[in-house]
């Protein structure tokens, strides 16, 4: 399963990146809001930064303003995939744009139909939302194997985008699904290494060693 952050902040993009784990980034434009400078530059260098899928989102919500955006925002790197959301414009447009060969994330899934709609439309990655369904009280995890099924009957090639993670579970059940991606926020992916038994076990080979040197020294 590949992993990818879901950050526009550049510093924890390049940190997480050096690590040598990271596949892609998706950003979206209240991650983008938080960050200074131009929001293009910033998708620019975030693309040399990771060398894998960006995504960046369109803000217009009509269909001539999603392509107009849409093509400004392919051409910004080869990188860049155009995210639409998912309604009845964002569809067409992701129909349109997938047609000329620029890859599309849709976006704002929070149904098995919708990502049968998505999948239809020839987006490349479809982004099922499973924290903010969790808030509502229903559970996130089952939209993904849902589409995870619909998709393997018909052998669609869009790929199941897990999104707003929000802790490692969520990780760890996108990867038993088979979902193809998960994207997580920096400090997600610093959960996933963490274990108290790790940290206890290290310290402990360290300070026996230490004291072997001691008795050597
Ligand atoms: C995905 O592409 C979205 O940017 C993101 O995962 C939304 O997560 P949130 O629900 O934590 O805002």
């Amino acid at each position: 399963m590949k992993l990818f952050i879901d950050s526009g902040n550049i510093k924890d993009i390049e940190t997480l990146v050096a690590i040598g784990i990271i596949d892609g980034v998706t950003t979206n434009p209240s991650l983008l809001a938080k960050e200074p400078g131009n929001y293009r530059d910033n998708l620019k260098r975030i693309c040399q930064i990771v060398k894998g899928p960006v995504s960046g989102e369109v803000t217009a919500t009509d269909f001539a303003g999603m392509i107009q955006q849409g093509h400004d925002i392919a051409a910004i790197d080869e990188y860049m995939v155009v995210k639409v959301p998912l309604t009845r414009d964002g569809i067409k447009a992701c129909k349109t744009l997938s047609g000329e060969g620029i890859r599309v994330n849709v976006t704002l899934c929070f149904s098995a139909a919708q990502a049968l709609l998505a999948a239809k439309a020839g987006a490349t990655f479809v982004s099922p939302f499973v924290g903010r369904l969790d808030d509502v009280g229903t559970t996130g995890m089952d939209l993904i194997r849902e589409i995870v099924d619909i998709y393997e009957n018909y052998d669609f090639t869009t790929e199941i985008l897990v999104a707003s993670c929000r802790h490692p579970i969520h990780v760890v059940e996108a990867a038993r699904s088979g979902a193809d991606i998960a994207t997580c926020p920096p400090a997600v992916i610093d959960q996933l290494f963490n274990h108290p038994l790790t940290t206890i076990g290290l310290e402990k080979f360290l300070k026996d060693w230490e004291k072997t040197q001691a008795v050597k020294a």
